[in-house]
């Protein structure tokens, strides 16, 4: 058996990136030429998924028109001989069933994943946070690999980690890996604990947007209660699973491969300069553009 079926959480309110999003949502904005969701969904479709679940929320309709075939554009542009952007189109084709349902109140992530239990049925399914890129790129395998991970073990879920710096543990899920993990293993996860200060942190292992889970998840959110931000949060229904005896494995993104997280201005701005500046037409100009800036500010 393999995993077809992915579910992309979007229905976040995006505060941290006011005023940018009030009114379109933050899985849109442009991260070098394209919205930060189609580097998700892409991701998804080169890991063998291909069911996708959107769970969307308020002002998230321009989501679902960036993944419709659209007939009026393509017909403009046969008709005004821009026939070769029709290329930037292409993922509109891809062999992708898209889904979609909607959080009616934004009561955190772990709700959110609440919404896929009949869609995903007893199936297990990927969570792909949809304000998150994986890989410098957006080339990542990781998913492939946790799936592969997940049919092999008896295990509940697998949870992607990224090392991060001490100063950004508070901003993360971290892990307490039951030993030190090694490059490309997967490690047994004794216990999460979400966004600690860098004194408490068990670990620099951060949780990055991926996960495996079986359908057991489920009813670990439902007995989850609200947490931190009065939300539920998904790495507490994580614990729970684990309390409750389960396994949940970890494995590190591979050296090289890095998440960039669009959920906040400082690695919103990085994300887009990694992508613009190794842009393979634009990239070459903008290096030159930005090292001329940075010598006139001396
Ligand atoms: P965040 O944890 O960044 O929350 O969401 P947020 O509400 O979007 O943003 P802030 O904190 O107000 O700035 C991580 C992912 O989970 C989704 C978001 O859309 C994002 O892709 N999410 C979050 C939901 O789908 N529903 C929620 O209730 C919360």
């Amino acid at each position: 058996m393999t995993i077809k079926n992915a579910v992309v959480p979007v229905a976040g309110l995006g505060t941290r990136l006011l005023p940018a999003t009030k009114s379109q949502p933050k899985e849109m904005l442009p991260v070098g030429k394209r919205p930060v969701v189609q580097y998700v969904v892409e991701e998804l479709e080169r890991n063998g998924l291909s069911r996708i679940l959107f769970i969307t929320g308020p002002s998230k309709y321009s989501i679902e028109n960036h993944f419709d075939v659209d007939p009026v554009l393509i017909r403009y542009l046969r008709e005004t001989a821009k026939e070769d952007l029709l290329s930037e189109l292409e993922f509109e084709r891809a062999n992708l069933r898209f889904f979609y349902t909607r959080q009616k109140m934004q009561l955190g992530l772990g709700d959110a994943v609440l919404h896929a239990e009949e869609f995903a049925g007893e199936q297990p399914f990927v969570v792909a946070l949809g304000d998150t890129i994986l890989g410098r790129h957006a080339n990542s395998t990781m998913i492939a690999r946790m799936c592969e991970v997940f049919m092999s073990e008896t295990c509940a879920a697998v949870v992607a980690f990224e090392e991060v710096p001490p100063e950004d543990v508070r901003f993360y899920g971290i892990a307490e890996p039951e030993t030190a993990p090694s490059d490309g293993e997967s490690f047994v996860i004794r216990d999460l604990i979400e966004k600690p200060s860098p004194a408490e942190a068990p670990s620099r292992l951060a949780i990055a947007a991926r996960y495996v889970f079986s359908h057991h998840v489920f009813a670990a959110v439902r007995e989850t209660r609200p947490g931190k931000g009065g939300e539920i949060q998904l790495t507490d229904a994580i614990r729970l699973l684990i309390r409750g005896g389960e396994r949940v494995l970890g494995m590190k993104l591979p050296p090289g491969e890095r998440r960039y997280d669009i959920g906040n201005f400082d690695s919103y701005f990085r994300a887009f300069m990694d992508f613009a500046l190794f842009d393979p037409v634009h990239g070459p100009g903008l290096r030159d553009y930005v090292r001329g800036l940075l010598h006139e500010d001396g």
